[in-house]
């Protein structure tokens, strides 16, 4: 199992920046081997990247997609579309979604099986706020969002699944979960998988960490036995420091400790 690494571009970039940093992971990343690697930039920059990147292994996603397929749904952007311009992937129940927007467990679980049904491969997003964590609610708060997101959707369709956990008090935050704190809540997520589809199914199941990820401290999360990528925001809008990700990701492959 390759480990996962996607950069969360948020509303960020001019087109200028976004059609230049695409072409830079273009170059960049031509020989790296060993590492999946995706972005996700906004909607308006999507057929440009997918255009820029067409022919790499390097995956495009979405941020965010209705449920429906089509329809009265103003301001909204369906899968087909997104199937349609080339994405392969999807981030679905980003906490900023979730918090900002006021998405449902019951939206994101709409999203997710309409998704999965168009052959679009989904990167689940939840995790807790800091005042879960601090009452002491961090398990309960991610089985409850891992269970409800995941109602009605079986076993044939995990291999098209990443679970993306991201505390809300570490992204953008600049304070990082420690890999300690990011492997207990990795490990509790993977007993979930387990006794839901099975130990096998649920081995090859990636789950990444999101929220403040560095360079600095990619390789220490990567160590840790559950974390298998990383979902990437600040940090991935620049050149240097998605690349040094991906690289100490490469990295940390070839020589686990
Ligand atoms: P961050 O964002 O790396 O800027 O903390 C991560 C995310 O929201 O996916």
């Amino acid at each position: 199992m390759n480990p996962f690494v996607v950069g969360n571009w948020k509303m960020n970039l001019s087109l200028e920046e976004a059609s230049t940093l695409a072409m830079d992971l273009r170059q960049g990343l031509e020989g790296v081997d060993g590492v999946e690697v995706g972005v996700c930039p906004p909607f308006v920059w999507l057929p440009g990247v997918c255009f820029v990147l067409m022919g790499t292994k390097i995956r495009v996603g979405a941020q965010n997609m209705h449920w429906e397929k089509k329809g009265a749904f103003t301001g909204e952007v369906s899968g087909p579309m997104l199937k349609d311009v080339g994405c392969t992937h999807v981030l679905l129940g980003h906490s900023e979604r979730r918090h900002l927007f006021g998405e449902t467990d019951s939206m994101i679980n709409k999203k997710l099986k309409t998704a999965l049904s168009l052959g679009l491969k989904v990167i689940f997003c939840l995790g807790e706020r800091l005042e879960e964590r601090e009452g002491g609610e961090t398990f309960t708060v991610v089985e409850r969002q891992f269970t409800a997101g995941l109602e009605g959707v079986g076993q044939e369709a995990l291999p098209e699944l990443t679970i993306a956990y991201e505390p809300v008090w570490a992204i953008g935050t600049g304070k990082n979960a420690t890999p300690e704190q990011a492997q207990e809540v990795h490990g509790h997520l993977r007993n979930l998988l387990e006794n839901k589809y099975g130990n096998e199914t649920a081995s090859q199941v990636r789950i990444q960490y999101g929220g403040s990820v560095t360079p600095e401290n990619a390789g220490e999360l990567l160590a840790q036995p559950d974390i298998n990528g990383l979902l990437v925001g600040g940090a991935s809008l620049k050149k240097d420091s998605f690349l040094k990700i991906v690289f100490t990701t490469q990295e940390r492959m070839r020589s686990p400790i």
